[in-house]
């Protein structure tokens, strides 16, 4: 059975699933069971919830939606894509990320190597036979290496936070979206039409000179 929950502050849809009759069953082709909590017994990140980091993570979101823009995006793109920063290996990378607080989670203020370490050890709890996904959990945040001075040390808000793309209208449902308005895209007739400077199915690997954000 599948439950349709409107979520209309966002305006997006969550389709909840039933949990499947093995815990470690991997759902491919339906989506996944979207339990209330995490492993740890904490809520998901709800960007309206009161909390002590609320105020900050919206002052993040303000100043990543004034900042993104297609031309930084295309900017960052040219210049990190050489590279030619550093070379290390990914537990290396791990350790470098043990000073690094990411300011756009509402609900995560453990330094980074203790959010990945966690994210792959509760993945291979709920799926043990699934190795790609353990190592996944392990290295889906390494990109916020790009806070360290080895990598350039970018602000937080070039760095972390929610991902979407530019060069064409904003979705309403992209976390606080009221901010886009002082984005200078916002208003320039190539980049905010449904779909901007791309076609329609165009597809990620056909997403060139497409951008996500940065
Ligand atoms: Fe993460």
């Amino acid at each position: 059975m599948t439950i349709l929950i409107e979520q209309p502050e966002l305006g997006i849809e969550v389709e909840e699933k039933k949990i499947p009759n093995s815990e470690n069953e991997l759902v491919l082709d339906g989506g996944f069971w979207v339990p209330e909590t995490n492993s740890f017994g904490n809520n998901f990140r709800d960007y309206d919830a009161e909390s002590l980091r609320q105020q900050g993570v919206e002052d993040f979101y303000r100043i990543n939606h004034i900042n993104q823009t297609f031309d930084f995006v295309k900017r960052m793109r040219e210049g990190y894509g050489k590279l030619d920063k550093v070379e290390m290996s990914i537990w290396e990378c791990c350790e470098l990320l043990n000073d690094v607080v990411d300011e756009s989670d509402p609900d995560l203020d453990e330094p980074q190597i203790e959010h990945l370490l966690q994210t792959a050890e509760a993945i291979r709890r709920d799926y043990p036979n699934e190795d790609w996904l353990h190592l996944t959990g392990l290295i889906h945040d390494l990109g916020k290496v790009l806070l360290h001075p080895s990598f350039g040390e970018l602000p937080q808000w070039a760095v972390v936070g929610d991902t979407f793309p530019v060069g064409c209208a904003f979705d309403e449902s992209i976390v606080h979206h009221k901010y886009f308005k002082e984005n200078l895209n916002y208003n320039n007739a190539a980049y905010s039409t449904k779909f901007g400077v791309y076609s329609e199915g165009c597809g990620l690997n056909n997403y060139f000179p497409a951008k996500l954000r940065w």
